[in-house]
């Protein structure tokens, strides 16, 4: 990947996706030409809002956002984690409104149009919910041939669920779409908890983000204030896993991984204890995962080297090359 690839990013906007945003804006490996949202962390307008403020304090105008969908397959929209990710979605972290609104089609809609405009080349990233990649998979039944590759935020393969016992909140949230997802024909990563649990973020990284210049890594910076307090009664002390940034670092491929075995994944849609499990056949694990027949679903079980540097290496380097064109101070 030495020129940028374009990617789509489908979020619940959401502090920790506000970090994979920060990480996609800044990746030289990433062009972000679309991003959709949906009812997660915060309902899919919300998520909107809280994108669009992102990107105009990033200096990124012109990213289309779309709203998807706000309740989803069956049911209705539970309201959101305000416990996690604040009342506003993002730490209750005060953003300046951008003075632009969301594109007026759905994001489902968005990620077809943009699947026709790269052929073959679009990336998706999708940490939230998949209600809208689900949704665009029925509007455009080519979209697994268009679509270069899907990395997907989600799931519990050994690891225990974060909303169940053994479900994870994207999958959780609406379980027929990721069965849908999942059971479709085009090349899929999952970055599941058994990962994302694995590589947190530290109170000294936050106050390395705290003590930036850059507008974007010191709001991120307050953001995670409010994470680290929710991640207190999990990890015993101030941190966070680094779920959503971890995924898109996986997509453009700036972290290695060091276990991703390709093997056949369902989602449990029944309506009993292990709804929203992804059941993940890591029956191979003993022979270092032999090629499983009929398998299409990478699940990435660990990388082989610290994230949090890296995350923070990346905003660095992207926001210093921006100070460097700024205009002299006189
Ligand atoms: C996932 O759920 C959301 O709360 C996070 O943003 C992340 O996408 C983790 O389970
Ligand atoms: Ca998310």
């Amino acid at each position: 990947m030495n020129q940028p690839a374009p990617f789509f990013l489908d979020c619940d906007t959401g502090i920790d996706d506000a970090l994979a945003l920060a990480y996609l804006l800044a990746s030289p490996r990433a062009d972000l030409v679309g991003i959709g949202t949906v009812s997660g962390n915060i309902d899919a307008a919300g998520g909107a809002r809280n994108t669009l403020d992102l990107l105009q304090l990033a200096g990124y105008p012109d990213i289309p956002v779309a709203i998807g969908a706000h309740d989803p397959q069956e049911g209705t929209f539970h309201g959101g984690a305000p416990h996690v990710h604040g009342d506003n979605g993002i730490g209750g972290v005060e953003l300046a409104p951008s003075d632009r609104g969301p594109v007026e089609v759905s994001a489902a809609e968005l990620l077809v149009q943009l699947a026709h405009r790269f052929p073959g080349e679009l990336r998706v990233v999708a940490i939230g919910p998949l209600t809208n990649i689900a949704e665009a998979l029925r509007l455009e039944p080519q979209l697994t041939e268009l679509v270069a590759e899907i990395t997907i935020m989600g799931g519990a393969a050994l690891a225990p669920g974060n909303i169940t016992p053994v479900s994870e909140a994207n999958i959780a949230n609406d379980p027929e779409a990721a069965a849908e997802v999942l059971a479709a024909d085009w090349n899929v990563t999952l970055v599941p908890l058994d990962v994302t649990m694995t590589n947190v973020l530290e109170e000294n990284h936050r106050q390395e983000l705290l003590a930036s210049e850059h507008p974007v890594s010191q709001a991120l910076g307050e953001m995670l204030g409010y994470y680290f307090g929710f991640y207190i009664d999990i990890f015993g002390r101030a941190c966070s896993a680094m779920h959503d940034p971890l995924a898109a670092a996986i997509a453009v491929r700036g972290v290695e991984v060091a276990t991703a075995p390709k093997v056949r994944v369902q989602v449990d849609t029944t309506t009993g204890p292990s709804r929203g499990q992804t059941v993940c056949d890591l029956r191979g694990q003993y022979l270092g995962f032999p090629d499983q027949r009929g398998a299409r679903c990478r699940v990435v079980l660990e990388i082989g080297e610290k994230f949090a540097p890296h995350l923070l290496g990346t905003l660095q380097a992207a926001w210093l090359s921006e100070e460097q064109v700024a205009e002299p101070v006189t």
